[in-house]
């Protein structure tokens, strides 16, 4: 059996993090129960935990818990209704100018898009291992969202997240077959 790492990091414990990734699934449909604000807290707390380019941390979480905000929200998000019927909708806009400001155009394009998409699975894996469910919703008008949550200038909506009890558990997505996606050395043989 191999050994565990000899550091505190893990100290050969099995992380519930790989039980969240497994568990969580993608939730369309939610109960009127509420989240608990101290929930959303530890929830935005895991994602702002996430890496991010020379930790420049260039995510805004817009918590939204208005219902007709919710509504408009889900409007922009052509017509996903679903997004309305969580007790809250977490919407993360990506501070572009912050990452452009040390990274240029490699962080207004790419780092501070990557960082955010990080914060986002963190969220999404805590809210999991919390019981609760959520969707990442992408499909969005951007500037209607922008509008929405009076996103400011040189940020950019990222997703759209509701989250709530899930009124049930959905089976899991298929995946792609490893052996789709791994290479040996080099992509192209
Ligand atoms: C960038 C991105 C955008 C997405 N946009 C939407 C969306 O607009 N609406 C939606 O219902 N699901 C959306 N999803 C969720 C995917 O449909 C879902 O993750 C995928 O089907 C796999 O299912 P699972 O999350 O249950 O594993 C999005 C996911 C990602 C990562």
């Amino acid at each position: 059996m191999s050994q565990p790492p000899p550091d505190a990091y893990t100290s050969g414990r099995r992380l519930n993090v790989l039980s969240a990734i497994r568990k969580r699934r993608s939730i369309r449909s939610f109960l009127e129960r509420d989240v608990a604000e101290s929930d959303v807290r530890r929830i935005l707390e895991c994602g702002t935990l996430a890496p991010s380019a020379g930790n420049l941390q260039p995510w805004q979480f817009v918590v939204v818990r208005d219902q007709q905000r919710k509504a408009a929200l889900a409007r922009a998000a052509y017509d996903q209704m679903f997004i309305a019927e969580a007790p809250v909708v977490i919407v993360v806009l990506a501070d572009q100018s912050r990452s452009a400001s040390v990274y240029g155009r490699r962080g207004l394009e790419l780092y501070a898009i990557q960082d955010t998409a990080a914060a986002i699975q963190n969220m999404l894996l805590a809210a999991c291992e919390m019981g609760y469910g959520t969707c990442w919703v992408g499909a969005f008008d951007e500037d209607s969202v922008a509008e929405i949550v009076k996103a400011g200038r040189g940020t950019k909506p990222v997703a759209v997240i509701p989250v709530g009890y899930p009124r049930y558990t959905p089976a899991a997505t298929r995946r792609r077959r490893l052996s789709e996606v791994i290479h040996e050395e080099t992509y192209q043989s």
